[in-house]
């Protein structure tokens, strides 16, 4: 696939004149912030905050303090829960040498100079402005998956890094992870699995009969500024699962398990099938009634007992059209609410071609050849055994997320050599990835078959007219004073 996100040879060759100036600072010293962007000394140290405290944003700034050695300090921490923060700076505090500076408002970290780079670690809704102000202030930013709370923001991410020209790095970090590198690396080489005419995602967690509960509004807590939590979002009486970790089961935040899990798994039949858009999305699950044969009013009840937006089960039937113009159809399936029947793992991602499949997770991938055909010599159109393909089976089991330390590896090697090109994961892939996740919570919610117009970023009916229903839902109404920045 292209990587889009690339830059003109010409702006390249202008940073590579601006080195000799980055080289002859003093070993370990901070610098300013780059105005003209160039590539930076091995011994040049960089300063990183991290904006949003969470358990996501810490994990990606302790990899990345790892990873990063003498040549990366610690100089902020911010988050609107002054309890995250602290609990942050406490985690950090004796593993590494960093005395970062606290704050709850994310702007005084936009304001700082001295800062080079911003990892975000918030929920989804607020990605994009942080994005945007961050690299508006000439930093760099690892900004956490899905990239975008919806589209337009997405595009609008895009266009920044661009603008801007900064290293932008999407957390979708798999697409580091030497095993999948290598998945794809076989699956590339001389089509192993003959014509792939299906793939499918999944992700099962059977949560019945309760899930996340349905807890009743109450007090913010003291140490949260519940207005910047909320920012663009519509202002409302806090609730307890409508913050840390279960924001992401409802629109106001977040796009429920399609935009937190499958965004990773479908992001590897993006990077496998080198296609980095649907032609069409069709959605079932809870609170939509499909077809003419549905009465007003009727759908999918939701089984869940709790008080999620987002469908606690969910079918996605893509269609897409891979480089050699073969059309291939991407299925997900989401279940929280029942068992998972005979499927041994509980999520993944699967490649099906005519020659073989190929399964692939975080803890390994697997070859499994087709082994058997139709013989026609026989009239009853019995199956013989024919293998054209050996199996392959890389069992590594891997706990955790250890696939982050050569993701914030390559996204830190990046902001030194300034080759936007050798990023693993920029911020056109992530929007890309995140556009196909939303899509299929678009035509949930439509009730409807969509097609989509990437080259425009417009949802068409079937006789190719704006289907203005779904476009409206590529963007959001933004609350006064926390309208996205323009770019
Ligand atoms: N890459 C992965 O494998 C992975 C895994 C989990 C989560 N994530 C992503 O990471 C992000 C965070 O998820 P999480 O599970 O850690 O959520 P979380 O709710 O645990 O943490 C988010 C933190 O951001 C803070 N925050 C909210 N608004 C803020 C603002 N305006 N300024 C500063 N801080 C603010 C919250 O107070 C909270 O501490 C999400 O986008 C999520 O999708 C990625």
């Amino acid at each position: 696939m292209v990587q889009r996100d690339g830059v003109s040879r010409r702006t390249l060759l202008k940073r590579g004149a601006a080195a000799s100036l980055a080289v002859s600072a003093p070993y370990f010293m901070p610098r300013g912030t780059l105005a003209a962007p160039g590539p930076l000394g091995a011994n040049e140290r960089l300063r990183a905050a991290l904006v949003g405290c969470g358990g996501q944003g810490r994990a990606d700034m302790h990899a990345m303090l790892e990873v990063g050695g003498a040549g990366l300090e610690l100089v902020a921490l911010c988050d609107v829960d002054k309890r995250q923060s602290d609990a942050a700076a406490k985690a950090y505090n004796g593993k590494f040498e960093s005395k970062p500076d606290v704050y709850q408002d994310f702007r005084r970290v936009i304001d700082r100079k001295d800062i080079d780079v911003v990892v975000v670690g918030t929920p989804d809704h607020w990605h994009a402005t942080v994005m945007i102000l961050a690299c508006a202030a000439n930093k760099d930013v690892y900004v956490e998956k899905p990239a975008s709370h919806n589209i337009r923001e997405g595009r609008a991410m895009v266009e920044a890094a661009r603008k801007y020209k900064r290293i932008v790095q999407v957390g979708m970090q798999q697409r580091s992870d030497p095993h999948f590198r290598e998945a794809m690396e076989y699956l590339r080489a001389g089509s192993p699995l003959g014509v792939i005419s299906r793939t499918a995602t999944f992700n099962y967690a059977n949560e019945m009969p309760d899930g996340i509960g349905s807890p009743p509004d109450t007090d913010p807590p003291a140490e949260v500024d519940y207005d910047m939590w909320l920012g663009a979002a519509p202002k409302r009486a806090f609730n307890p699962n409508r913050f840390h970790w279960s924001w992401r089961f409802f629109y106001d935040y977040g796009g429920g398990m399609i935009c937190d899990w499958n965004v990773h798994i479908q992001d590897i039949i993006h990077w496998g099938m080198q296609v980095d858009a649907p032609l069409s999305v069709t959605a079932f699950g809870p609170t939509v009634a499909h077809g003419p044969l549905c009465r007003e009013g009727e759908g999918y009840k939701r089984a869940l007992k709790d008080n999620r937006e987002t469908p606690d089960m969910m079918d996605v039937v893509y269609e897409y059209k891979a480089p050699d113009g073969h059309l291939f159809t991407q299925v997900y399936t989401m279940g929280k609410v029942y068992h998972r029947g005979n499927v041994q793992e509980s999520y993944g991602t699967e490649f099906h071609g005519s020659d073989g499949s190929l399964f692939i997770n975080r803890g390994g991938w697997e070859v499994t050849p087709e082994d058997t055909q139709v013989d026609l010599d026989n009239p009853r159109h019995r199956t013989r055994k024919v293998t054209k393909i050996p199996p392959r089976t890389l069992a590594v089991k891997k706990p955790g997320n250890d696939t982050l330390p050569p993701h914030v590896k390559n996204f830190l090697d990046c902001i030194r050599s300034r080759k936007i090109e050798d990023l693993h994961c920029g911020i056109e892939i992530g929007h890309r990835t995140a556009s196909a996740c939303h899509l299929g919570n678009v035509a949930l919610r439509v009730g409807h078959k969509i097609w989509w117009d990437c080259d425009r970023e417009t949802v068409l009916t079937q006789d190719g007219k704006p289907d203005e229903e779904a476009n409206r839902l590529l963007a959001r109404e933004y609350r006064q004073g926390f309208e996205l920045p323009s770019v």
